[in-house]
């Protein structure tokens, strides 16, 4: 194209929407020589508008760390698409490598396993930019640069992972993430295993180095505390399939569809006025190598009617979201 031609109409809406992510279609099969193919993921489509946080929650078993994994080339892709700022990330032959480049970093719930036990601090903080061969000074100066942007300090540059407190262990992890520059950040239960008050100073910080590093998130947690402060949209995911989608507030504060609800209204403190007796998840979710027919919910969902096995619920437009739901008019007469 001429350089001095205008941008196309479709670049232009591209850059108002300003998508950093956009999963379209993104199946996950898992496959074993002697057991019957896992499809963990089906069909999932959700993107993250840039410098905001996606919170992807399900109970455990749901399929969130397998969409983490894809995403950051570390686990398999069956098909769909990744786009990361208009890069396709899968179907590429490194697909950690790919990822790593364009700006994608995660961080795991366990830090101590994240971290090589024999290195100091310093020397993990500078790995994605060990390639570069720089000088140990310099190497030294940008991991002290990078421990006071995660609120430690020079005094922990020499330390070994063993001598840390759990919480500066994985404030070390997400300042190793920071060094990569990413663009994205994808939080798979990184604040789960902290104390109470620890887990709060590290959501504080993620908040903050939102801001300061011009990241964007997506945040994995089962902690719905977690998620209400942090989350500018959620996406609720059961049995591999989206159930629902839409702005934090809203689904946090009225969640529609029934797995949500029940999901969200089993955590009181989030919703003024819950009701004591919200009901309850029951049963197991189930196995994703043999999941429900119909909407994959119906054996647990109080409101399942015959259509709802036989036929697969498509996210549908709703309140400012989506949800996935043969019966959402009718269940929103219902109170919650
Ligand atoms: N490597 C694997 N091989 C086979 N099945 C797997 C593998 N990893 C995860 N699964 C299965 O995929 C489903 C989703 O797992 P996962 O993505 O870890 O869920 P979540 O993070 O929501 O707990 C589960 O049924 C799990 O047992
Ligand atoms: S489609 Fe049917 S089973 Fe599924 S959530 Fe809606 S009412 Fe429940
Ligand atoms: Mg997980």
């Amino acid at each position: 194209m001429n350089a001095r031609m205008p941008m196309p109409d479709h670049a232009a809406t591209h850059a108002a929407t300003d998508t950093l992510l956009d999963v379209k279609q993104l199946s996950v099969i898992y496959r074993g020589l002697t057991r019957t193919p896992v499809q963990a993921v089906a069909g999932v489509s959700f993107s993250i508008a840039r410098g905001s946080t996606l919170a992807l929650i399900g109970e455990s078993g749901s399929g969130k760390s397998t969409i983490a994994r894809a995403i950051a080339g570390l686990g398999p892709v069956e098909s769909g698409s990744i786009r990361l700022d208009g890069a396709e990330l899968a179907g590429k032959g490194d697909r950690a490598a790919e990822a790593g480049r364009h700006g994608v970093q995660i961080v795991f719930q366990d830090p101590t396993s994240a971290l090589n036990p024999r290195w100091p601090v310093w020397q993990s903080i500078v790995e994605p930019r060990l390639r570069e061969r720089l000088k140990r000074a310099v190497q030294r100066d940008i991991a002290a640069d990078y421990l006071g942007r995660v609120g430690l300090n020079a005094r922990h540059m020499d330390r070994l992972p063993q001598q840390l407190s759990g919480g500066q262990r994985q404030r070390v992890t997400i300042a190793r993430a920071l060094v990569a520059r990413p663009k994205l950040i994808i939080l798979d239960e990184a604040v789960s295993a902290l104390d109470v008050s620890v887990r709060n100073e590290v959501l504080l910080l993620l908040d903050r180095l939102k801001e300061s590093e011009q990241l964007t998130y997506l945040l994995i947690s089962h902690d719905m505390g977690a998620v209400a402060q942090l989350a500018t949209s959620v996406a609720v995911l059961y049995l591999g399939r989206l159930v629902e989608l839409g702005p934090a507030t809203r689904v946090i504060g009225q969640p529609s569809h029934p797995y949500s609800r029940a999901l969200i209204e089993a955590v009181p403190s989030l919703q003024a006025g819950a009701r004591k007796d919200a009901p309850k998840l029951s049963g197991e979710i189930g196995d994703p190598a043999h999941p429900p027919s119909g909407c994959r919910f119906h054996p647990r969902c109080p409101f399942a009617i015959d259509r709802c096995s036989n036929e697969v619920p498509v996210l549908t437009p709703h309140r400012g979201g989506e949800s996935a739901c043969h019966r959402t008019q009718e269940i929103e007469a219902v109170p919650s």
